[in-house]
């Protein structure tokens, strides 16, 4: 079953918003590029082909830098906000974003997040066990949610207790289009947070990423604007995307009834499972807004310089000439070829920390709760308004069946 025969829209949910794949098949039937507008009116050109998503994303003519973005775009329609106010690694081009990835590269690499396995797994049965009695729940609210947000509170040195604060001002920076006001609010309120953070973390030093950025402040390596912007990209990054994952991994389990039961017999199957899920329902769909340095053919059409480009990896996931029978899920396809971390210079900081967090929060649930079931109809499900990510807003199940 594909997501497209998954029953009726539900009301004032916009039909890409539920279900973006036959249009991304049209993107991609359409030829290499085609230009859509944003509601603003905002010409942007989009790459939804694997070959030309792999490349684009490889290819240093294709610029990040938030502030040359935000210039090109109110060129073209006065008043845009493309949301890029924080500047952070992923919306900086080298040389700056060499060094900032470099500071913090040690945090995320295989080793050093095999150790952080036993930490996610207490986190992860804590939180199962809590739901163990309940007859529903709200399988994002409860679990896909907290789980990667204990972890990247744990990382980072935050105040867990914190968290819902954290929730609705990633909300809010993330849907900024929605309300301008709330964005505005939420920055400033995250930004005023992270400084209060950071003072009393000057007298209470850990082994954690803001002691180890203080110290490179001291030391000049980077400036107080570049810790907010970093602290902001990891507490989103962190979490946005590994909710989605969790998520949409589960409802896809919950579909498919069949790779359910594979799943079952085939546990050592998961953490290539956990990439088929990854393909199948890619949790970053688009990834963050490009434009072009100099022209750039691809396949056979230009691109102009200084054009804005939309480049879709859920579009390149599924994308038929790349993954055969691409719109099914099959967890036994074992290829790891997807693009949901992206690709190039920007490929995902935390790509081992999404996949242990996905394997260790599946096999979790796999174990607790053997009879879990949807509770409610397909057509209550809720996705979130963007689309960049690719998620649900909740998923209501009965963990005991
Ligand atoms: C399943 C989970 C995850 C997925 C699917 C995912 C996806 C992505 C993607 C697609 C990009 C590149 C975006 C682009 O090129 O525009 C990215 C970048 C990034 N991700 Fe993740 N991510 C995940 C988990 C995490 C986690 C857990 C962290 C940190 C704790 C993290 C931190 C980052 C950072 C720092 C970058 C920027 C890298 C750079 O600009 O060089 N991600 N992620």
């Amino acid at each position: 079953m594909t997501a497209a025969e998954d029953g009726p829209t539900p009301p004032r949910q916009a039909p890409f918003v539920v279900d973006p794949y036959p249009t991304l098949a049209r993107i991609r039937a359409n030829g290499p590029v085609s230009i859509l507008h944003s509601d603003e009116g905002l010409p942007m050109w989009v790459v939804a082909r694997y070959r030309d998503v792999r490349a684009a994303l490889a290819d240093p003519r294709f610029g990040q830098d938030a502030r040359r973005a935000q210039e090109l775009a109110d060129r073209r329609v006065a008043g845009v906000t493309l949301g890029g106010d924080m500047v952070h690694m992923l919306n900086s081009d080298p040389p700056d974003h060499t060094r900032l990835r470099r500071l913090i590269h040690g945090f995320f690499t295989a080793r050093r997040v095999a150790a952080m396995r036993p930490l996610v797994q207490r986190i992860t049965t804590a939180l199962l066990d809590e739901l163990a009695d309940r007859d529903t729940v709200d399988l994002v609210a409860d679990f896909a949610f907290p789980l990667p947000m204990l972890v990247i509170c744990e990382l980072i040195g935050f105040p867990p207790e914190e968290r819902a604060a954290y929730r609705s001002w990633s909300t809010a920076i993330l849907t900024h289009g929605d309300d301008p006001a709330a964005f505005g609010r939420a920055l400033r309120e995250l930004t005023e947070h992270i400084a209060v953070v950071l003072r009393r973390r000057r007298t209470d030093p850990r082994d954690d990423l803001l002691t180890l950025l203080l110290a490179a402040r001291d030391q000049g390596q980077l400036t107080d604007d570049e810790i907010v912007g970093m602290v902001f990209l990891l507490l989103i990054g962190g979490h946005e995307t590994t909710v989605n994952l969790l998520g949409t991994a589960t409802l896809a389990l919950l579909r498919h009834p069949d790779q359910h039961a594979w799943l079952r017999r085939n546990r050592a199957a998961l953490p290539a499972a956990v990439d088929e899920f990854l393909r199948y329902e890619s949790p970053v769909s688009m990834a963050t807004l490009r434009f072009t340095t100099a022209p750039v053919d691809v396949d056979g059409v230009e691109i102009p310089a200084g054009e804005l480009v939309l480049v879709s990896l859920g579009g390149a996931n599924r994308d038929p000439d790349r993954f055969p029978d691409a719109d099914r899920l099959l967890l036994d396809r074992g290829d790891a070829g997807h693009l949901a971390f992206g690709h190039g210079t920007h490929r995902c900081l935390g790509a081992f920390l999404g996949k242990l967090e996905g394997e260790v929060a599946l096999a979790g649930l796999l174990d607790h709760f053997p009879a879990l079931a949807l509770a409610g109809t397909e057509t209550d499900l809720r996705w979130r308004n963007t689309i960049m990510l690719r998620g649900l807003e909740s998923l209501p199940v009965a963990p005991r069946g």
